[in-house]
This record gives structure tokens, sequence and C-alpha cells, in this order.
């Protein structure tokens, strides 16, 4: 990487390397519009934020910029050698307006200085860490990751020369004790799945403070909706945007959020290992996110409803949400989400798996899917699904007992998903 860039290394009048110059200014590309409403709520930034409106035509909406590349002008050729590709319009898969538009809307949502949407979840969790870690580093990780990036973790890092120790998500003392000289980054997840524990998102920030390690949370279970984690401190937050931040279950995406500074770093990894969205699916995500907090009111609602209604039903044997006094982290989840929640839910049911796979058979409404986040309710049981790479030990190890059921609740109205689970029960039991 640094070859390439060995010549505007050179060219610089304070003998700065770009790649390393932290005051280097934001350049404004033609759709950074200064659209942040940054003094508005969630639900006014999702329908406002970063949309294009096309100043030729006054068409309202970002269109989509569906090219590859663009004429090349002066200030194009000016950006190339000076390394600021990501924002003019050169080549789409280093920017496009497309991409910039969707990209304002996030940054606005996390309260971020600058984000990069990316073809998946995991093209923006692998491109964030390897932009981030040297060879030698090691990272501090959970052994309730999901399991893309915990393959990711356990059998390539150690190929870059790398390496990773894998911790609970919520026991800080054994996070801390983890910690070697070349640790470089902490990496968790704000919501684990299926569990739904909750990270000490302070905690672990402090920590990344006290040992100058960079604190990187994947967000994808709760969303920016329900906690800003910029805020609180932490330095880059990913996504799968597959999941809530679009929300139709209909495009795959993924998306880092952080100070221009470290953004930039993962931009250049990003250009190689060729992750950065489709223009149509910018679209589509641009599109969904209006949406957004609509979606992540309702999903939280509908959670918060039916979490209630199947912990008080004698076939359940336990309910794992956030939201219920019973969770073993409430209060942390009180202060940490500010009154918000979870639009996913895990519970066991009596009978074990066998009752579990009769329960979703009954089901009419959510439909039996892996991933999450979408209108409609999705269910699946861990075991074979998310975590079915585990051995029967891991998976008794992190709490995946027998019977277990994770559900992202939907938009439906809540009656109705109610009276869908108070059927499929009964007819499990009779059965
Ligand atoms: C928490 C979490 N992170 C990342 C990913 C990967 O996202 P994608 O499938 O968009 O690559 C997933 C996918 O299920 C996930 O659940």
């Amino acid at each position: 990487m640094k070859k390439s860039y060995q010549n505007i290394e050179h060219k610089r009048e304070d003998g700065s390397i770009w790649f390393n110059d932290l005051k280097r200014k934001r350049e404004e590309g033609p759709a950074l519009n200064k659209h942040r409403y940054t003094e508005f709520s969630d639900a006014t930034k999702s329908v406002h934020a970063g949309q294009y409106d096309d100043p030729n035509t006054g068409a309202l909406g970002t269109p989509i910029f569906q090219c590859s590349t663009f004429y090349l002008k002066e200030t194009s050729y000016q950006a190339i050698e000076e390394g600021r590709g990501r924002d003019e319009m050169i080549y789409t898969r280093y920017g496009n307006p497309s991409q910039w538009s969707v990209q304002e809307k996030l940054s606005a949502l996390e309260n971020a200085e600058s984000s990069i949407v990316f073809t998946s979840g995991m093209a923006a969790i692998s491109s964030t860490l390897l932009a981030m870690l040297d060879k030698g580093s090691h990272i501090v990780s959970s052994r309730d990751i999901y399991g893309g990036t915990y393959n990711f973790l356990y059998e390539d890092l150690d190929r870059y020369g790398m390496s990773v120790t894998f911790t609970s998500p919520t026991n800080i003392k054994e996070i801390e004790s983890a910690i070697q000289e070349d640790t470089k980054i902490l990496y968790f997840e704000a919501l684990t799945n299926p569990l739904l524990k909750i990270t000490p998102i302070k905690a672990l920030v402090a920590l990344g403070k006290k040992y100058n390690l960079r604190v990187i949370i994947d967000n994808t279970f709760l969303t920016p909706y329900n906690v800003k984690l910029l805020d609180l401190g932490v330095d880059l937050v990913v996504n799968s945007a597959t999941k809530y931040l679009n929300g139709h279950s209909d495009l795959i995406g993924g998306t880092v959020s952080g100070s221009r500074k470290l953004v930039d770093r993962i931009w250049p990894q990003m250009l190689k290992n060729g992750g950065s969205m489709d223009p149509h699916a910018c679209f589509l995500l641009e599109r969904s996110l209006k949406t957004f907090a609509l979606r992540m009111k309702t999903h939280n609602a509908n959670a918060m409803e039916l979490a209630t209604y199947l912990e008080a039903h004698t076939k359940i044997k336990k309910v794992y949400y956030p939201g219920l006094a019973s969770h073993e982290q409430h209060s942390l989840a009180k202060s940490q989400l500010k009154g918000k929640n979870s639009g996913m839910i895990s519970f066991e049911i009596e009978g074990g798996d066998t009752k579990a796979h009769q329960l979703l058979s009954f089901l009419k409404l959510p439909k039996e899917a892996t991933s999450l986040g979408g209108v409609e309710s999705l269910i699946s049981l861990p075991y074979n699904t998310s975590q079915a790479s585990l051995t029967k030990e891991q998976q008794k190890a992190i709490g995946i007992n027998d019977g277990l059921i994770r559900l992202s609740v939907g938009v439906e109205d809540i009656n109705d998903i109610i009276s869908d689970f108070n059927q499929a029960i009964s007819k499990t039991f009779k059965s």
C-alpha cells in the first residue's frame, strides 16, 4: 500500500505523508452538501440527511448514478495525484454520488464525521480490521461474536501474522487480562447473538484509553437508533446493513462510521478488497433508511410486548430480552440504551429442539429464515443456523441450550403476532 502512494509522500510541502496526515481537511465531493441535519432527531435525519436533489432536472431524491466511470477533469487528475480519490467522481469503486449520499445519511444517524458503505457486513468488518492492524498485531474479541467474523478472526488473521484472544463480552476483568503488549484492537458486538448479552461499552472504552487501543464495535443488532456508540467514545462502528439499516431483506450491505481520519484509512483497504457498494444497492439502502426511525420504533415496541407475553407463558422456559427486568444486565441496558431497546428476542421452549421445530412449523407470520432486521418477523434456531459452525460443547459453553429460538420481531400488528404465537404454542403442545 505504501508503495502506491510513494510519489505522493514526497510531494507534500510540509513533508507529511498523506496517509498519516491527521490535519488533512475534508474535501467536499459533489453530493456532500452539508445535509447532516445535526440539530434534528433520528426520524428527521432518516428522511432528509444526505439526500441529493439533482440540480439539473430538479428531481426530488437521490438519482441512481449507475455508472462505473466518470469523465476526467483537471480536478480529478489533481485528486488522484494527491490521494483524494475518495471525494472525486473518478471510478465507482473509489466513490460515486450514490454512495456519498447514503454515507451522509448514515453519518448523520451515527453522529459520525465519515462513513463508507460496502458490499456486505463482512466486507466492512474485514476491510476495517485489516486497515487497522499491522503484522504481529493482536486483537481481543468475544466468544459470542457472529460466526462469519469469528471465522475471519480465527482462521485468517494467523495467515497475516496477527492473532486473537476470545473472551466473555461482559466480563471486563477477563477482557483486561487478555490484553497483551501487541494488542491493538478491542473488537466486540454491542448486543450479542443469540443470547442478547450487552457489552459494557463505557468500561470497554475506558480500557481502550488506558491501554491505548482502538475500540471497534459491531452494532448490527442494536443500530444507531438504539445506541450512538461514537458518542460513547467508540472509535469505529460497523454494521451489517443487510439487517435493520436496510430493513427489507432485499440487499446485502455493510457500513463503517467514525472519524474522517480513521475512515480515510479504511478507504484504501476497501479499494484493494474491492468491496464498495453498487449504486443501485446504495439507492435501495438510502430509500430504506428514510423509514429507519419509524421501523426501529415499531420493532422495539413489538419486541417488548411479545417478550412480556412469552415470559408469562407456561410453556416458555426462559426469555432473553434486555427490556425485561429478568434480563441479567437489565440495569446496564437501561443506562446504555437510554430507554431504547432491541427488536430481537431469544427464548427457550419446553421440550427442547423437537418442540421448537414444531412451533416454527405452526407459526403463520414469522418466516423461518436466517438473518434479521426485516419488516417481516424472522425466526430460526441458532443451533442449526447462526451457531451451526460451533461444536455442541462450544454451543453449551456460550449458553445455547436445547430449545433455544431466535426471533427478529417485525413491524406487523403486534396483536396479530401475539395471536399467532398463541395458536402455534397451543398446537405444539397438543401434538
Ligand atoms: C452481527 C453481525 N455482524 C455481521 C454480519 C455479516 O453481515 P453480512 O451478511 O451483511 O455480510 C452478520 C450477519 O448475519 C451479523 O449478524
